[in-house]
């Protein structure tokens, strides 16, 4: 079906980290869906990550690779999709010049993730001028693609908002009618953490796509179960338990009801239960780790997808941006 009478969607990931089974169950699973109904645009927000990695660029270049490897990975399809870099479409930062220019800074102190994440990463000098402009930025991400909708996690609705707000100004403004985009807001519950947190790098409780199979096992066998289940006699409360948050998605509604038994009759000890969780991880994401392998060490097919997506991407975003120069009388 030609693209032309489908909605549009895009999304983007920060290239700040590793994608870990959150990113996955929270966001990317859902992408992949998506691409059968919509035009989708998805692409790695290295600029984002430049807000707070801003010492650290090195990191950033092999964030994006890899985060690039896992997006294939697990089944965005170049064939259907944009898959590009922020930083290779440059007229995202001209519309986020433009944007900046009609938004109060107070919208921006008030984003909630601007105190939170300053907090969070106290170790790190966030004065910028760039991390308080990061939803203009995102804005911008957004508007010049005339995106529908956004598929995003709970945690990143304040910024949506922003992004109508910003959107409806510029319309008020210059008399436009970019689309105020919608969320789409993904139905997976936040994955815990091997700790109990949520799954987060700077936690460090965090399986990644990219680990190895020694790594998935020692972190599974070292996570944190129904901290009451001291001895192996002990009845234990699944509902308390992070193994048993990951057995919920990994494991059969029989196979599930029966371990929720044993667990409570002491039946089944924590050692046996990771052992099979372990074993349906990898059952589970055979195709995808088995695919990541592969893509790894095809750099030139990498090459190829981003450069051609960058190229379409930039076609897309010229057209927006020749309404937006037109309509703030710029030549
Ligand atoms: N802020 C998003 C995150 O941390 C990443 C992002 C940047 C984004 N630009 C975007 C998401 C545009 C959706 C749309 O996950
Ligand atoms: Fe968790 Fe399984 Fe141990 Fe029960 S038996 S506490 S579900 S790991």
């Amino acid at each position: 079906m030609g693209s032309e009478h489908k909605k549009r969607v895009l999304s983007g990931m920060q290239a700040s980290g590793l994608l870990h089974l959150g990113n996955y169950h929270g966001a990317l699973a859902n992408w992949v869906k998506l691409q059968d109904e919509y035009e989708c645009f998805f692409f790695i927000a290295d600029w984002h990550a430049l807000t707070t990695l801003y010492n650290e660029p090195a990191k950033i270049r092999e964030y994006t690779r890899a985060v690039a490897i896992d997006f294939l990975a697990c089944g965005l399809d170049p064939e259907r999709s944009t898959i590009f870099v922020q930083s290779d479409v440059l007229q995202h930062a001209e519309l986020n010049i433009l944007l900046s220019m009609i938004t109060p800074i107070p919208w921006l102190e008030r984003v909630p993730s601007y105190k939170d994440k300053k907090d969070e990463l106290e170790h790190l000098d966030l004065s910028s001028f760039g991390f308080l402009g990061y939803p203009v930025l995102q804005a911008a991400d957004i508007a010049i693609y005339e995106a529908a909708f956004v598929p995003v996690g709970e945690d990143q609705l304040p910024h949506l908002e922003l992004t109508r707000e910003i959107v409806r100004r510029f319309n008020h403004l210059y008399s436009q009618t970019l689309p105020e985009p919608k969320e789409i807001v993904t139905p997976t519950p936040v994955l815990p953490g091997l700790d109990g947190k949520k799954m987060s790098k700077s936690y460090g409780n965090a399986v990644y796509l990219s680990d190895d199979d020694e790594s998935v096992r020692k972190k599974f066998m070292s996570a944190i179960t129904d901290p009451q289940r001291q001895r192996r006699n002990d009845p234990g409360r699944p509902e308390v338990c992070n193994i048993h948050a990951y057995h919920k998605i990994y494991s059969s509604k029989e196979r599930l009801g029966e371990i929720q038994q044993a667990c409570r009759t002491a039946e089944i000890g924590c050692v046996d239960c990771k052992k099979e969780l372990i074993e349906k991880f990898f059952v589970n994401f055979a195709d995808i780790r088995k695919l990541r392998r592969q893509i790894e060490n095809d750099q030139a097919y990498i090459d190829q997808v981003l450069s051609q997506g960058a190229e379409h991407a930039r076609q897309a975003a010229e057209k927006t941006m020749t309404k937006v120069r037109k309509a703030m009388q710029l030549r």
